[in-house]
């Protein structure tokens, strides 16, 4: 039987900064290629320091890279080693893990994807998902927010989906910045005057946990019900297989059962978002 344990061997071909404290890392993966959906996740570990999870940027069958975006913490264990290190460096791989995005529930339905910060990651092989299958959704609107211009990873991609008119992308960022015309404030403001119907309307809500709980109340007043309301959950993890116990919330373990879930799903444990 397979080590579940062990990691494959991926080789860094490439970086880019995203933001100030932001990476992404291509992830070589060699002929035996590397699939998964959008939503999952892998345990990613830099040798000699540790192994921590990090949501899939891209998704698809046989991918030749894979790649993840980083936020570096201040003496972290996992992720300030990993941003030193550069193209040709060896990284350890698993899963992928989790259940993903469910993408059966959202075809035919109008979807409004919020992304704050760090939380378009998780979502942008959803976005990608969605535009290559268009004709597969209803009205389709993605809420982008940041604390300012330079915080927002994926700028060329926003550039690029802000001109596409298969996606309605509405951008903002928290306070008024010189190099900045569009929007400002926090991404609940973009909910003003903006129409859903909620009969037909799924929402994905990833971002920080503070987010949560104001962007659910704007769901809530313009009648979005909890099995429409989708968020990926973070929590510290250690095996990523649902033997460890570590990412337990209640009777959940956001490793096996998420870290997908509705809010009827997650509604009334104590460490709900909101
Ligand atoms: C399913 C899942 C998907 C994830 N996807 C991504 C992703 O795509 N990109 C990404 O950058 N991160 C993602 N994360 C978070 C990532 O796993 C953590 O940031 C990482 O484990 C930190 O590792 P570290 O060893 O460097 O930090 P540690 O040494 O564990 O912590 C260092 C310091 O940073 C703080 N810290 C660590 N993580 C966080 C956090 N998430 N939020 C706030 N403070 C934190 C700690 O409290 C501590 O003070 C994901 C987490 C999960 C569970
Ligand atoms: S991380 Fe071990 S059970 Fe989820």
């Amino acid at each position: 039987m397979d080590n579940i344990y062990a990691p494959r061997i991926a080789e860094i071909v490439r970086v880019r900064e995203e933001t100030p404290t932001e990476r992404s890392f291509w992830l070589g993966l060699g002929d035996e290629g590397f699939s998964c959906r959008p939503g999952q996740f892998i345990a990613l570990s830099v040798f000699g320091h540790g192994e921590a999870p990090f949501g899939v940027a891209n998704a698809g069958e046989n991918l030749a890279e894979l790649q993840i975006t980083v936020r570096r913490y201040p003496g972290g264990q996992v992720t300030e080693p990993l941003h030193q290190l550069r193209e040709g460096a060896r990284v350890g791989l698993r899963g992928p893990f989790g259940n993903g995005f469910p993408l059966d529930a959202l075809r035919g339905r109008d979807v409004l994807i919020v992304a704050g910060g760090i939380g378009l990651v998780p979502v942008r092989p959803l976005i990608h998902e969605i535009l290559a299958h268009r004709q597969e959704y209803g009205k389709f609107t993605v809420f982008v927010g940041a604390r300012t211009p330079h915080d927002m990873p994926y700028k060329d991609e926003l550039a690029e989906w802000s001109q596409r008119p298969e996606v309605d992308l509405r951008l903002t960022i928290d306070v008024p910045h010189p190099e900045w015309d569009g929007h400002v404030g926090l991404i609940t403001t973009l909910f003003q005057g903006f129409e859903l119907d909620p009969s037909r309307t799924k929402v994905v809500i990833v971002g920080p946990p503070v987010m949560y709980r104001f962007v659910i109340a704007e769901c809530k007043e313009k009648g979005v019900a909890d099995e429409d309301m989708i968020f990926s959950l973070e929590r510290t993890m250690k095996c990523g297989v649902g033997k460890c116990g570590h990412c337990a919330i209640k009777h959940k373990y956001v490793c096996t059962d998420g870290p997908v879930f509705t809010y009827a799903e997650i509604k009334g444990f104590a460490e709900e978002p909101i």
